[in-house]
């Protein structure tokens, strides 16, 4: 039988303004085998927990990548490495459905176009900000239109680095999507869409000193800040530090800053910080590149 290899990253949406739209690939990846086989087994290799059984997010994608395909499948053996941590904002259902519709899709043997399989991925996640950047690598902003996704992607300055302020509870993406308002008003609504058209040409043009001003967002953070113990202080003290941007990364809870890799003293004073107090201590630094690879 045919195994493929699959690795699909991480990722940081929203990037404060651009909720729903902006999303940046990191290169923290989960690396998943697929092989058909007679029954359905699945396996950890580096022991993080994953359902076994037909819940399991990739399983679910390659078996309605084959339907979509007009191919039943036999049975399925998924061995996954899945160091992006769950629930965290970091991307890791939208790696997961990647993963599976790359993976179908090579033992299928590439039936379906790039565009196709980004449609897809979209589509199952509901909002192209993670899974887009997740396929294509890099910085990508994207709308969804007729069931079309629309993207346009950009290679991310390798100066940049991803600070991660990772904390030791969950937040589930529908939890923090219900604590968002039905309506916003216009005035709000004005305010973000200028941010995240500069946040784009920002990121186009690799201007960090515009990143912060471009991440001011009145849609969804001011909802979420409630909902993570800690994320105000960091937002308040992070910059100090030398933070160009901090924002909550994608739904939270994890709390993202961008720095330069020119500044080394940056990650030893973050560690100092999160020792102040008990809120903070639940939070753990991981720095990332961003990864500017496609998968697709
Ligand atoms: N844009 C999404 C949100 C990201 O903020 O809810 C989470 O998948």
């Amino acid at each position: 039988m045919e195994k493929v290899v699959i690795k699909a990253p991480a990722s940081t949406a929203n990037l404060g303004s651009g909720f729903d739209a902006m999303g940046i690939a990191l290169d923290l990846c989960n690396t998943v085998e697929l092989e058909e086989c007679d029954r359905l087994v699945i396996a950890s290799a580096d022991g993080s927990e994953t359902p076994a059984d037909e819940t399991n997010l990739i399983y679910q994608t390659v078996k309605d990548v084959y339907e979509l395909c007009g191919k039943k499948l036999p049975g399925l053996k998924i061995t996954q490495c899945s160091p992006i941590p769950q629930a965290r904002g970091l991307g890791s259902s939208s790696a997961c459905i990647a993963a599976g519709i790359a993976g179908a899709n090579q033992l299928l043997g590439a039936p379906l176009s790039q565009q196709e399989l980004l449609d897809l991925g979209c589509k199952m996640e509901g909002h192209p900000d993670n899974v887009a950047p997740a396929m294509l690598g890099g910085f990508v902003t994207s709308v969804m239109e007729n069931g079309h996704v629309y993207t346009i992607r950009k290679p991310v300055s390798e100066e940049l680095c991803f600070c991660a302020f990772v904390p030791d509870f969950p937040l589930l993406t529908s939890k923090a999507r219900a604590a968002l308002p039905q309506a916003v008003p216009h005035k709000d609504a004005v305010y973000n869409l200028s941010r995240a058209a500069f946040m784009a040409a920002a990121f186009c043009e690799n201007r960090p000193e515009y990143f912060a001003v471009a991440a001011g967002d009145r849609l969804h953070q001011p909802y979420r800040m409630g909902l993570i113990p800690g994320a105000e202080q960091l937002f308040a003290r992070l910059p100090d530090l030398g933070a160009k941007v901090v924002f909550i990364s994608g739904a939270g809870p994890t709390i993202m800053a961008i720095t330069e890799k020119s500044d080394k003293a940056f990650a030893g004073k973050a560690a100092q910080l999160l020792q102040e107090n008990e809120v903070l201590g639940r939070f753990k630094l991981t720095k990332l590149a961003a990864r500017n690879e496609s998968m697709i």
